[in-house]
């Protein structure tokens, strides 16, 4: 079984953020990248939604003899992880909004979290939240309209300089020293991000965490791959442009008729 495939699951190109981290961190592991862009975005869907879209990307990925699954999506996660874990024996990691250590290094008592409506408003967030941010002044902004700019392959430019503008502007006001990027799509537009924030804001992302975990419990279960790593496969049920523009090397991607 070790050298079965890791599945990542997205509801488009952010699942490469976390992807990156695996690359890293596990350079033997074989990879099925499942682009559910068709569904794009999570974001705006109810949590009965959301768990219908995961139940099936989890059998697609199944399908293909995955040996673990990452749901590389933290609307996917805050709402369906538990919902999953429940359905499935196979192990799931997921990727959530890094409050944690944003709020035990603060020193300003602030800090921004922007992610989708889905995920700031689903149950794990609010847990975790009053878990570690008691007295803590947490400024939460929905990034509407940015995953749907990413999945156009739009990373710069006025359109997004504007709307990051809108949610980070007021973030800044309130003094936050931590920015927790509660979206896997938000690093790759950490550039455009970065013209707006003072560089004394410290920028928080996931993938590190998401990819040591994995490595954790591939080794807790004895599913290191050992072997050299043959190969990465990328799934697409929309369009592939955007997936083929933002890879950092060139993958062949497959379009597949799946809804
Ligand atoms: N990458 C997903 C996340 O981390 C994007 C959600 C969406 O599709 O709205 O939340």
């Amino acid at each position: 079984m070790q050298n079965q495939p890791i599945g990542i699951f997205d509801s488009g190109v952010g699942g490469i953020t976390i992807l990156n981290s695996i690359k890293k961190l596990l350079p033997n592991e074989n990879v099925i990248y499942l682009s559910d862009n068709f569904n794009s975005p999570y974001g705006k869907k109810s949590k009965e939604q959301i768990n219908n879209i995961c139940k099936k990307n989890t059998e697609w990925l199944l399908s293909k003899n995955c040996k673990l699954i990452i749901v590389a999506c933290n609307t996917a996660t805050t709402n369906s992880i538990s919902y999953l874990r429940n359905l499935y024996d196979i192990n799931f990691i997921g990727v959530e909004p890094a409050i944690k250590p944003a709020a035990l290094n603060t020193k300003t008592g602030s800090i921004g979290v922007l992610a989708t409506k889905g995920t700031l408003s689903s149950q794990l967030f609010n847990t975790t939240s009053n878990q570690y941010c008691d007295n803590i002044n947490i400024i939460e902004k929905n990034g509407d309209g940015l995953v749907e700019l990413i999945e156009n392959g739009i990373t710069n430019g006025n359109e997004l300089q504007k709307l990051l503008n809108k949610y980070i502007k007021p973030m800044i006001k309130y003094n936050i020293d931590h920015l927790v990027l509660g979206c896997t799509h938000y690093p790759l537009i950490k550039e455009s991000i970065k013209k707006i924030l003072p560089g004394s804001v410290k920028i928080l992302e996931s993938g590190e965490a998401v990819a040591k975990q994995t490595k954790k419990i591939l080794k807790e279960n004895n599913l290191l791959n050992e072997l050299k790593r043959s190969k990465f496969e990328f799934y697409c049920n929309s369009s592939t442009k955007t997936l083929e523009k933002l890879l950092e090397y060139k993958y062949t991607i497959n379009y597949i008729d799946y809804e």
